[in-house]
């Protein structure tokens, strides 16, 4: 029995639809993580999971059963919000107590639960603490803990990284991923933009777009087998490079050709009926290699920009006919200047092709 289960949901405010009808099922002990651009509706779809939100059509299933009138309450679910919005006046050891004590758990208990959180989350030489004697990442580890403390069986988080600054961020996250570690049997849903909190932390992502799933699946998964330009795009960092190609002959072996006229042959297999038509070729920026001398490059063009990171180099450059630089990763820094005409070639067992819709051709 799966630990939660979306059946074709939808969500409307007033007159606008932001949820199209979304299927998701999720084991028990998962951690999932819901990725997306701002407004796709990631939030929405958190806090109907969680009853803060009503849902407008299809079912919400919580260990096999509607929950869909069911108050927040008595969902079983913990949610960490952006904002870890602490009591000021309470110590970190009562922040955590608060919402037993009210619902009148005995001393014992609450501070067997209090201890073992704050084990988890390392706050013990914080308990007698206020919040404003601790910093940021601290304060949200606290929050993490309130939540903890009610041992849900399905804890939330809605971007609970996104108020730190990126050392912090780094530290938390190393700290959720212990979490998870600590609490196999608690099924979590993460919300995030970053790409890195949800390749490192996810067992499988889900992406959205405009409210509708556009992919679910493990982290490598999306990244080596994007189901359309979307994912592909979306997965990776500088995003694929997407060029605009002919199918110039298709089988087993498919040959494109680009605007260039330079052709390559990549492994995918592909209808007689496609060849011809105008097809998508992607590679990603670290599957291309720089090139010098006469060798004969597949894209080439003049740098636009150069964006050293010490142990990688992006190299931006302009490809003609295409309206966006293309980008490659070579390892290391190099002595570059803008406006060089740089060659690459980059690798076919590596490429992406996808249809005049969008979807990807598979291999
Ligand atoms: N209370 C609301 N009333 C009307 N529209 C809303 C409300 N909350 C969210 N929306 C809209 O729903 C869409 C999804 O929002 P949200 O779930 O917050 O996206 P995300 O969390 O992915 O950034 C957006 O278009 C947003 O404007
Ligand atoms: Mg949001």
């Amino acid at each position: 029995m799966s630990a939660l289960q979306l059946n074709d949901v939808y969500k409307s405010y007033g007159e606008t639809e932001v949820i199209h009808g979304i299927d998701l099922e999720i084991d028990e002990g998962e951690f999932i993580v819901f990725v997306g651009p701002s407004g796709c509706g990631k939030s929405t779809l958190l806090r109907m999971i969680a009853g803060l939100e009503s849902i407008t059509a299809g079912e919400l299933q919580i260990g096999g059963e509607r929950v869909n009138e069911m108050p927040p309450s008595q969902r079983g679910i913990a949610m960490v919000f952006q904002s870890y919005a602490l009591y000021p006046h309470m110590t970190v050891y009562d922040n955590m107590a608060f919402g037993m004590r009210i619902a009148k758990a005995s001393p014992e208990e609450i501070d067997r639960r209090v201890r073992s959180a704050s084990e988890i989350l390392q706050l013990n030489e914080y308990l007698t603490r206020l919040p404003k004697a601790l910093s940021g990442g601290q304060r949200q580890r606290v929050a993490i803990g309130r939540a903890i403390c009610r041992d849900p069986k399905v804890f939330l988080f809605d971007e609970p990284l996104s108020n730190l600054d990126a050392a912090l961020r780094v530290a938390t996250r190393i700290e959720i991923a212990k979490l998870k570690e600590s609490m196999p049997e608690t099924t979590m849903i993460y919300v995030t933009h970053d790409q890195v909190e949800a390749m490192t932390l996810a067992d499988r992502i889900v992406v959205l777009s405009a409210g509708y799933l556009e992919q679910v699946g493990a982290p490598i998964d999306l990244y080596e087998r994007p189901a359309n330009l979307f994912v592909a795009q979306f997965i990776g960092s500088p995003a694929m490079n997407i060029v605009s190609a002919t199918l110039a002959k298709a089988g087993k072996i498919s040959t494109v050709r680009l605007a260039s006229g330079n052709e390559v042959k990549v492994p995918i297999a592909t209808d007689k009926e496609l060849e011809g038509t105008a097809v998508s070729l992607g590679f990603r920026p670290e599957d291309m290699t720089l090139i010098t001398g006469k060798a004969k490059a597949l894209i080439e063009g003049p740098l636009s920009l150069v964006e050293s990171l010490g142990e990688v180099t992006n190299l931006y450059f302009d490809l003609e006919g295409t309206p966006d630089p293309l980008v490659a990763k070579t390892p290391g820094t190099g002595d570059f200047k803008r406006g060089e005409h740089v060659k690459f070639t980059a690798d076919p067992d590596k490429m992406h092709l996808f249809g005049a819709d969008g979807r990807t051709l598979l291999r």
